[in-house]
């Protein structure tokens, strides 16, 4: 990435979260000023992010609510762009997540958002990247059969409610409503979704899609459902934000995926190099799941690195944090 020369100023909100994170550490690493939005800077989660190289002199914490319209207008004071990448991330089975209700994932993803679109209208922002979800382009019984799903895909919001899927119900109003919003405002705004988003983590506690990986090495289970993970490491999603604020030709939404592994296939790709984990003992076989298409994102300039260096990256970050002992 080149060098900024100015210094411009650059909200990002859910600063201390997992992808957000590392949009911060490369934002410092580029020059930016950078303001994070964080529900409570002195949560020792959020400890991570005033250690970042730069961050003494040019991070900056705003204590707010994606529900505090003031807050956010406050954080967002000063700034050219916001990357919005706060948003409720269940953690455990999506219909049934462990830490959130109906309405926690819904209420802070849809009002949320507009909280955010209308405190950068306020602030004069000048353009909004959102961080949407590969969940608001896949879940829906009619996928494309013979072709990748692109960024025409969107996920059905009745299907979402049928099936109690209300984080993807979520990410697909918020996306859907943020891309309407072009049509009224002077902002300038893109979205990116990304797939299950993989990698070594800059914060101390876990998110979802770390534990759905760590769950392969851990718990053994008895049989998984073979479904098709389409993956994504977390610095390339942390790059294609920044790529989707920095390049002047980025328009509309952006998938942000870059392979597909089966189930079975990554547990034994992990035991290939780990052997000593804990890994599913069986299989069941399920209907061949999505398969998404980054080849807009790609056109852009956008690159990814191999799986391999992922898992290996992830799991020597989970060991040293002491996430996965070797038995
Ligand atoms: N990880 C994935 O596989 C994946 C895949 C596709 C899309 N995404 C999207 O990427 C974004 C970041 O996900 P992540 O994996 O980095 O999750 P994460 O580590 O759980 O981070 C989520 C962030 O959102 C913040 N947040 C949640 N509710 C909020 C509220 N009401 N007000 C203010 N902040 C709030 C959290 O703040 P606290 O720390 O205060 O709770 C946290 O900083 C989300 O928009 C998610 O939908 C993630």
């Amino acid at each position: 990435m080149e060098r900024k020369a100015e210094k411009e100023r650059v909200c990002v909100t859910g600063a201390g979260g997992y992808i957000a994170s590392w949009v911060v550490k490369f934002l410092l690493s580029k020059g930016y000023i950078v303001h994070g939005t964080v529900r409570d800077p002195s949560d020792e989660k959020n400890s991570h992010l005033k250690k970042l190289e730069k961050a003494l002199e040019n991070l900056q914490l705003f204590k707010t609510d994606l529900l505090d319209y003031e807050g956010l207008c406050a954080a967002f004071a000063g700034c050219s762009g916001v990357l919005h990448v706060a948003s409720p991330v269940p953690i455990g089975p999506i219909s049934n997540p462990e830490n959130f209700t109906q309405e926690e994932l819904i209420e802070p993803a849809v009002v949320g958002t507009r909280n955010v679109l209308s405190a950068c209208e306020k602030a004069k922002v000048k353009k909004v990247v959102v961080v949407s979800s590969a969940g608001a382009v896949a879940v829906t019984p009619n996928r494309p059969k013979d072709r990748p799903m692109d960024e025409e895909c969107w996920s059905d919001l009745e299907y979402c409610k049928a099936t109690q899927n209300y984080y993807c119900l979520a990410k697909t109003i918020a996306e859907s409503e943020a891309l309407e919003h072009t049509k009224k405002s002077e902002l300038n705004i893109v979205t990116v979704c990304p797939s299950f988003v993989f990698g070594p983590m800059l914060q101390s506690t876990m998110n979802g899609s770390c534990l759905l990986l760590l769950s392969f090495m851990k718990d053994g289970g008895e049989s998984v459902k073979n479904i098709v993970y389409p993956v994504v490491d977390v610095r390339d999603v942390a790059e294609s934000i920044l790529l989707a604020y920095e390049n002047p030709d980025a328009v509309g939404r952006y998938i942000c995926s870059a392979h597909s592994i089966q189930a079975q296939a990554l547990a034994e790709k992990l035991k290939s190099m780990y052997p000593n984990y804990n890994y599913p003992k069986s299989y069941i076989e399920d209907e061949k799941d999505v398969e998404l298409s980054s080849e807009k994102l790609q056109s852009l300039g956008w690159k990814y690195r191999p799986l391999e260096e992922t898992l290996v990256d992830a799991v020597r970050n989970y060991e040293e944090n002491g996430f996965l002992v070797e038995h």
